[in-house]
């Protein structure tokens, strides 16, 4: 599998591009970031309850930057590992989403792992 997300100029430093895959014959929504260089993906769904964590508005940093929080309740999660640092849901992690780039653009090429 193999899915367009962006084009790599999309995601500069601190920018987010949300995106939508097929995944059993069932929509999932990601989203992708770029934080301290590195292009990471996760699935757009919050470890507290399974809801967005933008509200639709493609906000997922915290003002400083440093890290991305749920707009409902505030749960604060590390970008590059996408665990819950702060709020409802401490130690849980965000679902990762395998992404790469190549040539100039960047792509899912997984479905990452099953939501249990
Ligand atoms: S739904 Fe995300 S913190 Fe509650």
């Amino acid at each position: 599998m193999k899915v367009r997300i962006a084009a790599e100029s999309e995601l500069g430093e601190g920018k987010t591009v949300k995106f939508v895959f097929e995944r059993q014959g069932r929509q999932v929504h990601g989203f992708a970031a770029r934080f301290r260089g590195k292009i990471v993906a996760y699935e757009n769904v919050c470890r507290h309850i399974p809801i967005t964590i933008d509200y639709d508005d493609n906000e997922f940093f915290t003002e400083d930057g440093n890290h991305f929080i749920c707009q409902t309740h505030g749960a604060v999660y590390e970008p590059l590992t996408g665990r819950c640092v702060r709020g409802p849901c401490p130690g849980e992690r965000l679902f990762s989403l395998p992404v790469r780039t190549e040539g100039g653009v960047v792509w899912l090429v997984g479905e990452g792992t099953l939501p249990t």
